[in-house]
């Protein structure tokens, strides 16, 4: 199919709704979303059918999505350069995971890393979290897009929707383009403080080790300063060997805008304490000026939801001709 767009790129990337959002959503995420909005066309999605595969409170996510679209607006999106929208206010979403669902295989959805975490030890696991990634490869591919920033931990998922479009367009005729997930030089994968070989998450890790956008200066100082490091003194970087003092590293050098060797430099011999200190400063500076227009933004409820029904309609409009082809070409008789 023809792009929608031509001579730019389109953007796509989604976030869950439920869940507080944490220092790794933003550096592994958000701050390229903020980044790529001038790239070309682009879509962020608060992925709120995608909140509902595990366990959930019907009114925390009807809070916590109103509060996300603040929050991602506070980081800097801006609605008159890239378009926010909720997935559940487009149904073209909840289509075309089912179509897509015809052309990914049992055996692929089974071998992604994030269902097999997130459904161990649980006594219930919904068909909705296995077929997850389906909902999430139609997400982006109704739009047509080239690139996904996001964070390391959806690499799997980027490249099933690529496989995905792939098999598609084999069989039904050339339909999609082929995405290229984008994810940042430094700060793909934030550790948690407490235990640095996990990812940060609000829901994995501990709360002790997650750092929350919103989470009040002093609370982010403290858990900067209780960081869990590693044996000897020396600051450098080396994932493999030292993950607790590498971690705080590439959170300083994205919170201070400066490159990892320098940050390296500037600390040696001071050892681990004035680098928890300092990263600890440099994330309360970070996140005060969006904590300051977040609060401004939540605020006004009715404006929140205006903005969004702009970028649902927009949405909608643009994701109707490729949902139509999908029907055309899988040889359904057309309304
Ligand atoms: P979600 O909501 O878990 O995370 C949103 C984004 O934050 C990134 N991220 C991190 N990056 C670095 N370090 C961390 N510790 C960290 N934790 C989270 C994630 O990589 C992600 O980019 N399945 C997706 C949502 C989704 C989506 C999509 C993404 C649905 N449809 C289409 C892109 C395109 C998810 O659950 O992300």
């Amino acid at each position: 199919m023809s792009k929608a767009f031509s001579g730019s790129n389109v953007v796509f990337s989604g976030i869950q709704a439920t869940g507080a959002k944490q220092l790794g959503n933003y550096i592994g995420a958000m701050r390229q979303y903020v980044a790529t909005q001038d790239e070309g066309e682009a879509f962020f999605c608060i992925v709120d059918l995608h909140s509902i595969t595990a366990d959930y409170d019907p009114q925390d996510l009807h809070d916590r999505t109103l509060d996300l679209a603040a929050l991602l607006y506070a980081v800097g999106l801006d609605p008159k350069r890239c378009t926010l929208f909720l997935q559940s206010h487009v149904t073209a979403h909840a289509e075309s995971a089912w179509l897509l669902s015809a052309v990914t295989g049992f055996g692929q959805l089974g071998r992604m890393t994030q269902f097999k975490e997130k459904g161990e030890g649980k006594e219930f696991v919904s068909a909705g979290l296995f077929t997850y990634p389906v909902l999430m490869a139609g997400d982006i591919l109704l739009y047509q897009t080239d690139i996904v920033p996001v964070g390391d931990d959806q690499r799997q998922h980027v490249e099933l929707a690529r496989d995905i479009a792939q098999r598609f367009n084999a069989r039904y005729g050339e339909t999609f383009t082929i995405p290229r997930g984008v994810f940042p030089q430094v700060g793909a994968r934030i550790m948690d403080l407490q235990e640095p070989t996990k990812k940060m998450s609000t829901s994995a890790g501990t709360p002790q080790g997650t750092v929350l956008i919103l989470d009040e200066p002093d609370t982010i100082r403290k858990k900067f300063k209780t960081a869990v490091t590693d044996s000897g003194r020396e600051v450098r970087y080396a994932p493999d060997e030292k993950p607790g003092v590498s971690n705080l590293i590439e959170i300083l050098s994205v919170a201070s805008g400066t490159s990892i060797p320098e940050v390296e430099a500037a600390y040696d011999g001071r050892g681990y304490g004035d680098l928890k200190g300092d990263v600890g400063e440099a994330v309360v500076t970070l996140f005060a000026p969006v904590k300051e227009r977040y609060a401004e933004l939540r605020a006004d409820d009715g404006e929140l939801r205006r903005l969004l029904s702009v970028g649902a309609e927009k949405a909608r409009e643009t994701a109707k001709p490729t949902l139509e082809s999908m029907y055309e070409r899988m040889g359904f008789v057309l309304r």
